[in-house]
């Protein structure tokens, strides 16, 4: 479904992604895992079209996107949660909902449907609907930021560190709806996290990304018990 070829990223003169190459393919929950800097966030960036590569191709559904307008991206149902939640502070939770819908038709009826799948996953949103997005605590923004992304009926969501910041039961809970939704709508998920103890649990397979370069794939539960990845990622 997503195909990353030969994917070079510079920021100026200097080279981030230095040629790498991945897939994720439909239903699949495939994580990205790599040290602070190696080049995550630059690759979700890429993909969802906020940053342009200087070579290689973004292959979606079969069609290049490199060039493709962001907007057009999430239409086409790849849809990105991005690094820090990026909520709007001063919306309702239900206006930041709302926000998630710009690039699809305005059908009223298959929104508020949405919206409420959306309730169905996160009840906290639900009771907090009118609550300004800066009085949330940092969980319910993450469902926030998860429940927006969904809003465009993505059938990729890539999400970049959504465990961030949360305690470790509030990352349970949010890891074991992500698997929920992927397993009750088929929902393909690329996983960026630090937290690669519980990527590798969730996901089916995994790559490590350093210095821009992938240096390791696999199914996740070959990677989690390789002796390098335990060492440098898992705690030893
Ligand atoms: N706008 C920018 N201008 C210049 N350099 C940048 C820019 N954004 C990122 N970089 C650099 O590119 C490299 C990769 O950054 P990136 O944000 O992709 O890393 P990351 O793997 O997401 O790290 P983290 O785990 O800390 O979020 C880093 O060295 C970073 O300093
Ligand atoms: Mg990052």
């Amino acid at each position: 479904m997503l195909r990353v070829e030969n994917l070079k990223v510079a920021y100026g003169h200097i080279e981030v992604l230095k040629g790498i190459n991945f897939n994720v393919e439909a239903a699949e929950i495939v994580a990205l895992i790599g040290s602070n800097g190696a080049g995550k966030t630059t690759t979700l960036n890429t993909i969802s079209g906020l940053l342009r590569p200087t070579s290689g191709v973004i292959s979606w559904k079969g069609e290049n996107i490199n060039r493709t307008p962001v907007e057009a991206i999430v239409a086409s149902g790849l849809a990105h949660c991005p690094e820090g939640r990026r909520i709007f502070p001063g919306l309702t939770v239900r206006e930041n909902l709302l926000s998630g819908t710009a690039a699809r038709p305005n059908n009223r009826k298959a929104i508020e449907e949405d919206m409420t799948l959306v309730f169905d996953l996160f009840p906290r949103l639900k009771e907090r609907i009118k609550q300004l997005g800066w009085s949330l605590s940092g969980g319910e923004q993450q469902m926030l930021a998860i429940g927006r992304a969904l809003m465009s009926r993505p059938s990729l969501l890539m999400l970049d560190e959504p465990s961030l910041g949360l305690a470790p039961i509030v990352i349970d809970q949010l890891f074991d709806r992500i698997v929920e939704l992927n397993k009750r709508t088929q929902l393909a998920v690329f996983l960026v996290e630090q937290n690669s103890a519980m990527a590798l649990e969730i996901a089916n397979r995994a790559f490590v990304i350093e210095t821009g370069t992938i240096t390791l794939s696999g199914p996740a539960s070959e990677l989690a018990g390789n002796p390098r990845i335990q060492e440098a990622y898992l705690g030893g």
